[in-house]
């Protein structure tokens, strides 16, 4: 078996004249929550869009579960089990919850129905694993707070069975509490065997339920680190010094 189920070995990527990645390797273990850091402009999403299919880089390569593979659209990444849930546009806000779970994947019954009934009794399964307290798949999704749409989106790759969920910004325009249920969400992923990339501006977020920490900075990797082997406070130095572990 891989030792990784992810391993992206040094990636290039320009826009233009824009030098956005130089030479990133970067690995998800089985069954980790990867904390994916870094300021403004570091890289992060274009590292995660090469994976998702959204991006192709100018070079390097990428294995998925010990395989080398060939991601060019979103497609490929989807039919490979990566998943990536998006801060607004995950979600159909005028539509119900349940039809956002199935949303372009539809079960059918005889002569091509939509079977609703299915979608409605999965929709309520894998919200209550996920450990959301929601009552009503056809509840509106717009009448949900941030959190619990988080958790639809979510769920929706819990269903669908993803191996690997990359999570961009999933925290940014939620309140504390909001934040911590989503957050419990990523743990309940790792738990169901699936693994995590969290992309934050929010170190506190990404260090409370990180296993590891991979900082860039300008388009490099500056430091990749475990949990133990860390401190919150060490991770913030990193981050603002710009300078790597060996340098500081
Ligand atoms: N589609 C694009 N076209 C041109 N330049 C781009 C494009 N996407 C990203 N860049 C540039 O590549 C660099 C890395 O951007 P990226 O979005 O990956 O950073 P990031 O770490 O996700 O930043 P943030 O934390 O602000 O989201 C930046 O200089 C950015 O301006
Ligand atoms: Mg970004």
């Amino acid at each position: 078996m891989a030792e990784y189920i992810v391993q992206m070995v040094d990636i290039h990527k320009w826009f233009g004249k824009v030098y956005a990645l130089r030479g990133v390797d970067f690995n998800v273990g089985f069954n980790e929550i990867v904390g994916l850091v870094g300021d403004n402009g570091a890289g992060k999403s274009t590292l995660i869009k090469i994976l998702s299919g959204y991006h192709i880089a100018d070079r390097g390569e990428i294995y998925f579960n010990g395989e080398k593979v060939n991601i060019q659209t979103p497609k490929d990444a989807k039919k490979l089990g990566i998943e990536t849930v998006y801060q607004e546009q995950a979600l159909a806000p005028h539509v119900s919850i349940s039809r956002n779970v199935f949303m372009g994947r539809e079960p059918s019954k005889f002569l091509g129905f939509i079977d609703k009934k299915k979608m409605d009794n999965d929709s309520l399964n894998v919200l209550t694993d996920l450990g959301l307290k929601i009552k009503d798949p056809n509840l509106v999704v717009e009448t949900l707070s941030g959190g619990q749409r988080q958790g639809v989106a979510i769920a929706r790759v819990l269903y669908f069975k993803a191996k690997l969920v990359i999570l961009d910004e999933p925290t940014i325009a939620l309140s504390v509490k909001e934040s911590q249920q989503v957050m419990e969400f990523m743990k309940q992923l790792r738990s169901e065997g699936i693994s995590v990339i969290f992309i934050t501006h929010n170190i506190y977020h990404a260090f409370q339920i990180s296993d590891r920490f991979v900082i860039l900075s300008h388009g490099e990797k500056l430091a990749d680190v475990r949990k133990e082997e860390t401190s919150l406070d060490e991770l913030i130095s990193l981050i603002t010094s710009g300078k790597s572990k060996s340098e500081v």
